[in-house]
């Protein structure tokens, strides 16, 4: 069983669309496959749900409720959240062993599961360190656009404090998304990224396609909006890698 949170606290770097594309490559291998979505912008939820939940992670982290599990398809399950979910910074500052809630539900029910995969909010808060604490592995997907390397400094600071908890924790994956090989500055970042973190950035890239973006207004994910195309082959390709790493 593997916990593996996908984390930057930069917005739209395809945080949610690794969560979902990688989850479903995995169920539809034949692992068991958990998602949970911890962003009070539910995008992940709004992928394979039509309707807003009224029971959601929230309600797990801040008011002790079992972990409502929705059932998606073979082999995969998903964890809702909601707009409740943007008040839970606040609201679990106040809580006992607030860093630990997330690691303690999903202990409850992983021996159901080959893989939970976390999408984690665009910050650096107390729910992202719930990820932070609950993940055997940490994976950044660092969009191609602008240099990252400052961003990523920041998320090395949390690793660094959170040591004194969990000595081993580290960014155990990188890799480089929305790569238009047409713009040199794309060029630059993913060398830029594959020197830094040589030891733990995937070979595969996400290639910036339109299907990738046009896919959660369709109720699906990638392999269902456009199974054959370059966002599905990439997202193949890296559930592969992941595989690999992890068995
Ligand atoms: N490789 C890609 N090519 C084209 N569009 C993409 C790609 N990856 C993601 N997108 C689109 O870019 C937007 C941001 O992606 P996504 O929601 O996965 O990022 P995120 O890191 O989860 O964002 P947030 O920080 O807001 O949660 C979405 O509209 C998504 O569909
Ligand atoms: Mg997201």
């Amino acid at each position: 069983m593997t916990t593996i949170a996908f984390c930057n606290h930069k917005g739209g770097v395809g945080k949610t669309t690794s969560t979902a594309s990688v989850g479903v490559a995995m169920a539809r291998q034949g692992k068991r496959v958990l998602l949970v979505d911890l962003d009070g912008q539910a995008n992940l939820t709004g992928i394979f749900l039509q309707d807003d939940v009224e029971v959601s992670i929230y309600d797990s982290l801040v008011e002790k409720a079992p972990l409502p599990l929705v059932h998606i398809e073979d082999n995969l399950d998903l964890v809702p959240s909601n707009l409740n979910m943007s008040a839970a910074e606040a609201k679990m500052t106040q809580l006992f062993q607030r860093e630990m809630r997330l690691h303690t539900l999903l202990a409850k029910v992983k021996a159901n599961y080959d893989y939970i995969l976390i999408d984690c909010p665009p910050s650096l808060g107390i729910v992202t360190i719930n990820a932070f604490l609950a993940a055997d592995e940490i994976y950044v997907p660092v969009a191609a656009e602008i240099l990252p390397l400052k961003g990523m400094m920041m998320i090395e600071n949390v690793l660094e404090d959170l040591r004194e908890v969990k000595s081993d924790i580290k960014i155990s994956g990188v890799f480089v998304t929305r790569f238009d090989a047409r713009k040199n500055i794309n060029k630059s970042v993913e060398e830029a990224v594959r020197t830094q973190y040589e030891d733990v950035v995937f070979n595969t890239h996400i290639r910036d396609h339109v299907s990738l973006s046009e896919a959660p207004g369709s109720g699906g994910s990638i392999f269902d909006y456009d199974g054959k195309g370059r966002g599905a082959q990439d997202y193949l390709a890296l559930t592969q890698e992941i595989l690999e790493r992890t068995k």
